[in-house]
């Protein structure tokens, strides 16, 4: 038997193959592209992310036998606003998670709403990435558009639905869409009237492990596999990848270190932060979870070394960067290059260099940039902290975790051990993970964690790199403050 889990990401696509042991026999990534059309703003066609499964699947397949695929599921970036029109054609292109030209009506729900009024309806405030402000950015601007809506997704629902022909939601995902009352999952009413949209507008709930349905006919003969295959409701991205580090039931932490940075601290009882500066959303495990979440963590590495210095070879660039070098840096890096979600909430922040002077090196930067990222995902576990949440150690994952060295920065500017699991794979083998459960293989998303889950090495901070970590990160707190009236003022 195999299951398909897929990762449906900000830059790829990433599927996996995956046999009943739990041992990935295949990958394939599908890349495309990411749209900026106004600065600030993010968009994507969610037909890009339909070909990748319709192109990479069978290449996925080739030399297996696809008539042993009993299941499929998908963990998708969260919150993007998928729009269908009567004839589920996509309306217009999918405005994504690290998007922000929604202030105007962060504030309105926010503000005139009121924070108190939106957190008791969902559990969260608004964030310009979430879903419900988008909404009521097309209602405003794109009105054409906002009354054409039959169905709104989010983008693994956008395959689910072409997989399945039902246009279904889970609840990790939902949660990201401030129209759902975490607490007691189902669609606020309240919610979905404030953003003019109705309930019959709204795809049908289901918990991540669920089947939602099997392959349609049509979709069954274009990837190549059984009309058989279960869908899985599958997960928002960051509970799929959590399930596939094992950070399932109560006080487990994954940090995940992908396009966006995730520290992300899982719960079998509902808890919101007072302060709602962490994300309290449903986990895929059938608890919920506390989340921080910063909008660009690898992606400002992949932007300096790809964008800015012309080079793909992370490892080269990393190479010069010893130990002695380590908490020593003097120049300093803000991470906003999408503006910041959690925890200053600030559209309009920007990411910066700071302390260059004539001897910074091109490793200086490239060490800020490592360590900018470590700072700022130590901004949201400050705030774990601060809700009396112990954190003693963490599970990794993502594109930036596969960096020895940016585990060691990361490990001590937090004072934590931090564990790589063996199946690491992000999202797609936590996916994988819930077809399973889908499909009966594990009775439990737990049970599945038991026994496929291994952890295959640890990073330990060193208490002497901590406590120059702890000096680096108190400067580095005084930046952001600093410059936070400027920004406006450079847009
Ligand atoms: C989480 C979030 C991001 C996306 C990225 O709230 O916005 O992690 O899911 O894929």
């Amino acid at each position: 038997m195999y299951f398909i889990g897929i990762d449906l990401g900000t830059s790829s696509t990433k599927l996996l193959l995956v046999d009943d042991r739990g041992i990935i026999v295949n990958t394939i990534t599908k890349e495309y592209p990411l749209r900026f059309p106004h600065p600030g703003w993010s968009e994507q066609d969610p037909e890009d992310w339909w070909n990748a499964c319709v192109i990479g699947i069978p290449e996925l397949l080739n030399g297996f036998d696809a008539s042993e695929v009993v299941g499929i599921a998908a963990g998708g970036q969260m919150h993007g606003l998928v729009a269908l029109d009567r004839n589920d054609k996509v309306i217009r292109p999918a405005i994504l998670w690290n998007d922000g030209r929604t202030q105007a009506e962060v504030d309105y729900l926010n503000e005139e709403i009121g924070k108190k009024k939106i957190s008791d309806l969902t559990a969260n405030i608004a964030f310009a990435g979430f879903t419900a402000p988008k909404l009521l950015w097309m209602r405003k601007h794109e009105p054409e558009n906002f009354a054409a809506i039959a169905k709104i997704m989010l983008p693994k629902d956008f395959l689910n639905y072409r997989l399945t022909g039902v246009h279904c939601c889970d609840y990790s995902d939902a949660g990201g869409m401030l129209l759902l009352d975490v607490k007691r999952r189902c669609w606020s009413d309240k919610m979905l009237e404030l953003c003019g949209i109705s309930k019959n507008q709204m795809p049908a709930l289901f918990e991540s492990y669920e089947k939602v349905g099997c392959l349609k006919p049509d979709a069954a003969k274009l990837l190549g596999l059984p009309e058989t295959v279960i869908v899985a409701a599958g997960a928002g991205d960051n509970a799929a990848a959590a399930v596939g580090t094992g950070t399932v039931g109560n006080g487990g932490c994954n940090i995940s270190l992908g396009t966006s940075g995730t520290v992300f601290i899982s719960s079998t009882s509902f808890a919101v932060d007072s302060n709602n500066a962490l994300h309290a959303f449903p986990h895929a495990d059938g608890g919920w979870h506390l989340m921080g979440c910063m909008l660009s963590a690898a992606s400002c590495n992949k932007w300096l070394c790809e964008d800015i210095l012309g080079t793909n070879d992370y490892g080269a660039e990393q190479a010069p960067i010893s130990d002695q070098r380590l908490g020593n840096n003097h120049v300093f890096f803000l991470p906003y290059l999408m503006g910041e979600r959690s925890p200053i909430n600030d559209v309009n922040a920007r990411a910066t260099f700071t302390g260059i002077t004539m001897d910074t090196t091109r490793a200086d930067l490239v060490q800020a940039v490592l360590e900018g990222v470590a700072f700022a995902i130590r901004d949201s576990f400050e705030i774990a902290k601060k809700l009396g949440i112990s954190i003693p150690a963490s599970n990794i994952c993502g594109g930036g975790s596969k960096s020895p060295l940016w585990r060691k920065i990361l490990s001590n500017v937090l004072g934590i051990p931090l564990n790589m699991v063996k199946t690491e794979q992000g999202p797609g083998y936590g996916a994988a993970m819930l077809a399973m459960v889908a499909c009966g293989v594990y009775e439990s998303v737990n049970k599945a964690v038991v026994s496929l889950v291994e952890i295959s090495s640890t990073t330990e901070p060193d208490p002497e790199l901590t406590a120059r970590y702890e000096a680096q990160y108190q400067k580095y707190c005084r930046i952001y403050p600093a410059l936070k009236p400027v920004f406006p003022d450079l847009l």
